[in-house]
C-alpha cells in the first residue's frame, strides 16, 4: 500500500477519496467471514508478563504504545488494525519480519518506519509477539505459530519488502 500511497492516492482530490470511501462502505459485510465488529478492550498489566507481551513492551510499545493506539498521524494503531483482526496472518507476520517501505507525503519522507525484525527476533519470538498483537485490545485475529513465520521468512526478500499475495480462505 505504501507504493499506492506514494505514487497515487495522495494526489487524489478529496472528492475522489470521498467517492472511493463511499463505494467501500456500500459493500456488504460477511459476518461469517468477518466475525463480530471489533471493540477496544484495554490490556491488563499482567498481559505484558507473557513472552509475547514482554517482547511487545520492549520492542514495539515505544512506537505503537502499551495501549496499542499508535501515535497519529505517523504510527498506526495495532488495536483494531486489519492485519490483527483477519484470520489470515501473513500480513502481520510479513511486516514484523520485513518492515515497511518509506512513506513520502507531499515530498517529505516519513520520520518513523516500521523496522524489520528478521535479524533481531527468532521465528518463535516473532510468532509470540504477533500472537500477542492479534489477541490483545479486543483483536480477534488469533495466534500464529513459528512454522508460519519460518515459511514467510523463507519466501520474502528482506531487501525489498514487497507485499506478498495473501492466501484467501
Ligand atoms: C520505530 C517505530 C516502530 C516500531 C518500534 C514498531 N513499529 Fe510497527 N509500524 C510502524 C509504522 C510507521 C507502521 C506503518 C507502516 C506502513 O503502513 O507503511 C507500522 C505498522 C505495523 C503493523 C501493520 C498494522 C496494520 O495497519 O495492519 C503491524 C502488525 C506492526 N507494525 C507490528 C509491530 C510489532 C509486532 C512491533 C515490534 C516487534 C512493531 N510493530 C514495532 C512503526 C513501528
Amino acid at each position: 500500500m505504501t507504493e499506492a500511497f506514494n505514487n497515487s492516492t495522495q494526489f487524489m482530490t478529496d472528492a475522489d477519496l470521498g467517492a472511493i470511501a463511499h463505494y467501500l462502505k456500500s459493500l456488504p459485510g460477511d459476518p461469517e467471514r468477518d466475525g463480530k465488529p471489533w471493540e477496544y478492550m484495554a490490556a491488563k498489566d499482567s498481559a505484558f508478563t507473557s513472552a509475547g507481551g514482554h517482547l511487545y513492551e520492549t520492542r514495539c510499545a515505544s512506537c505503537h504504545g502499551n495501549d496499542g493506539k499508535g501515535q497519529a498521524p505517523w504510527i498506526p494503531p495495532l488495536a483494531g488494525a486489519t492485519s490483527a483482526l483477519i484470520a489470515v496472518s501473513d500480513s502481520a507476520i510479513n511486516i514484523s519480519l520485513n518492515g515497511s517501505l518509506r512513506v513520502v507525503a507531499d515530498g517529505v519522507p516519513d520520520a518513523y518506519r516500521m523496522p524489520a525484525y528478521r535479524e533481531q527476533l527468532t521465528d518463535l519470538e516473532i510468532a509470540q509477539v504477533v500472537s500477542f498483537v492479534r489477541t490483545t485490545w479486543g483483536n480477534s485475529g488469533g495466534e500464529v505459530d513459528s512454522q508460519a513465520v519460518a515459511r514467510l521468512r523463507e519466501h520474502t526478500d528482506p531487501a525489498s519488502p514487497t507485499p506478498i499475495v495473501l492466501h484467501m480462505r
